[in-house]
């Protein structure tokens, strides 16, 4: 599927973000673990968090989408006795997360993915497992991963090697679901949705942050069980943005899924560099792990405000108002990677229409995403005529931004089968005269479905070929 956009000035209005990825994702597989049933909402219905949802049906959990809820049945829980096999398709967080849930458990699974998932590494995960004593086979250090039966460790304690929300949540599970008490340090912080929903769960989870370098250490007791919750909200997500109904199921116990920054961050490149824009979006999470973007568009002159914030089941939500605003360049250091470790593609396109170079160190992580990310990028900027180049250890990049750049010919993008490195193009088109092809863009349902819609709604043309 190609898509195809160009020049679009005044994008107005108001928008729900979509539900969180990583959230939707964590909130299957923690929720699953539960004693109780659990309605959730504000659930991503795109094709990550789904194979996520079929992955954990496979394992014998009972879990419906009702009116646009999900609601998983522990009370209806069927033992798992043969081997299982399990694809997550595109999803490097359902792989690793379920790989750490199973490893914690007496199961034979394997676990496959598509041909993207198959060559991102796994090592980084294996390896840990199996000292805790887990039994896996890799192809290499790569899926399809094989599990076998296994006891693991009472006690582990494991210095993160790299700063990857993946590979820590995927030990935190494995910990949780063979009670393993674990110390895990993190030197540089990544998203911290995993700890924070066994937090909101009830699990005994200690985090003792760092002083100067922001690292933290978690400590992971033992058991989990919704113990913290009190009674069941009747909960119409905030400002009115969902209205939901638990109706007969009162008493079931619900979760609310914040939108997802990430996605919001498209529309947020968007209106700043195209002319006479001025959106809204509403439900926003903006959990300080994730949503570094924020103040670096600020610092670089993005017209950004931040409104109505407020804690909503441990994580942060809020409505973000943005402006076009005239950018400048700027440098970032390899410490805020992490933080804005998937808004690196829509950032470098900001940088762009930016006036003065940006420089972003130690990027080199963005070789392992759904593409040679770092690749995409440069690519991809070459050919709409920005000048940019890795350096200088070919883990920095750096952006010669033209805030007066004119792009007059049609041009043709290589998505590599991204969403982010798709959908970062076609927010660039915004800005060009001709029209900005980009090839390969079904991959933008396993993030973002409604995003055509949503751009079109706000008045951007950008739409299927
Ligand atoms: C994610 C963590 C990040 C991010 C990915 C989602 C998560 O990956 O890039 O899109 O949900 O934990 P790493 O943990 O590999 O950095």
């Amino acid at each position: 599927m190609k898509a195809v956009s160009k020049i679009s000035n005044n994008l107005n209005g108001e928008i729900v973000c979509p539900g969180d990825k990583s959230i939707s994702q964590r909130s299957v597989i923690l929720g699953s673990l539960l004693d109780t049933d659990i309605k959730i909402s504000g659930f991503l219905f795109a094709e990550d968090p789904l194979s996520t949802v079929n992955a954990m049906r496979s394992l014998g959990n009972n879990i419906e989408i009702q009116d646009e809820t999900v609601v998983i049945k522990n009370s209806e829980k069927s033992k798992v006795t043969k081997k299982v096999f399990c694809n997550l398709g595109n999803s490097g967080t359902g792989m690793r997360l379920i790989a750490g849930l199973i490893a914690g458990q007496k199961l034979n699974v394997e676990l496959s993915g598509d041909e993207s998932l198959s060559s991102r590494p796994m090592g980084r995960i294996v390896e840990p497992l199996i000292k805790m004593g887990a039994k896996i086979e890799s192809n290499d250090g790569c899926a399809p991963l094989v599990f076998s039966e296994s006891i693991l460790l009472d006690e582990f304690y494991f210095r993160m090697p790299i700063a990857s929300a993946q590979v820590k949540s995927c030990l935190l599970l494995a910990a949780v679901t063979s009670n393993m008490k674990l110390t895990l340090i993190e030197e540089t912080i990544s998203r911290d949705h995993t700890e924070r929903m066994l937090k909101h769960f009830g699990a005994d989870i200690d985090i003792l942050t760092g002083t100067s370098i922001g690292a933290q250490v978690i400590r992971l007791n033992q058991d989990i069980s919704p113990k913290r919750w009190g009674s069941p909200p009747l909960y119409e997500g905030r400002n009115g943005a969902r209205k939901i109904s638990y109706g007969s199921s009162s008493d079931m116990r619900v979760y609310d899924i914040p939108g997802d920054f990430s996605s919001a961050s498209f529309l947020i490149v968007a209106a700043l560099i195209t002319k006479n824009s001025s959106i809204k979006i509403k439900n926003v999470g903006i959990n300080r792990t994730r949503s570094a973007l924020i103040y670096i568009l600020k610092e670089m002159g993005g017209k950004i405000k931040v409104k109505n914030q407020e804690s909503s089941f441990d994580e942060e939500v809020a409505d973000i108002e943005v402006r076009s605003s005239d950018l400048n360049g700027i440098t970032l250091e390899e410490e805020v990677i992490p933080k804005i470790i998937d808004e690196i593609p829509i950032l470098s396109i900001a940088a762009s229409f930016a006036k003065g170079t940006t420089v972003i160190k130690g990027v080199g992580e963005l070789r392992f995403k759904e593409s040679d990310r770092l690749e995409a990028i440069l690519q991809g900027l070459a050919n709409l005529g920005i000048d940019s180049m890795p350096m200088p250890r070919d883990n920095d990049i750096t952006i010669f931004g033209n805030e007066n750049l004119k792009i007059t010919q049609d041009v043709n993008i290589k998505s590599f089968g991204d969403h982010r490195i798709a959908m970062s193009f076609l927010v660039a088109g915004l800005r060009s005269d001709a029209k900005i092809y980009v090839d390969d863009c079904k991959n933008i349902d396993t993030s973002f479905p409604s995003f055509f819609e949503t751009f079109s709604s706000l008045g951007a043309d950008i739409k299927t070929t």
